[in-house]
């Protein structure tokens, strides 16, 4: 009789998820986010259509922020894994962070889910 396997015993194996020409190349598998904020380190589960903030927030991450409108810039973070899970940046992030997004960071009240 085959073993049934349970998603936690399950293994992802197929070359096309490991090749350098993969369209899944950069996906995160575990589906979170892992990121810099103040020398600190948080990973952030996804919560589909969520802010990066919001987020982080409902699991008890203590990132900092203020207005939660891309205004102050105090909830700036540096994504390390995981930005393929976001949406593009906003206006308010080009405006506020400039060419720093080109180096993974973003406004965590302004980054949201989208898958
Ligand atoms: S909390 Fe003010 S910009 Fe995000």
């Amino acid at each position: 009789m085959p073993k049934k396997m349970s998603a936690s015993n399950a293994s992802i194996s197929h070359p096309l998820l490991y090749s350098k020409k993969s369209p899944l190349k950069g996906i995160t598998l575990n589906q979170t986010i892992q990121l810099l904020q103040n020398q600190s380190s948080f990973s952030v589960s996804l919560k589909k259509g969520f802010t990066l903030l919001d987020a982080a927030l409902t699991q008890n991450q203590k990132i900092n922020y203020k207005c939660k409108k891309g205004k102050c810039g105090k909830c700036t973070v540096q994504i390390l894994t995981g930005a393929n899970l976001l949406s593009e940046s906003t206006k308010s992030e080009t405006e506020k962070l400039g060419s720093l997004l080109d180096n993974g960071y973003r406004l965590a009240c302004q980054a949201c889910f989208v898958n």
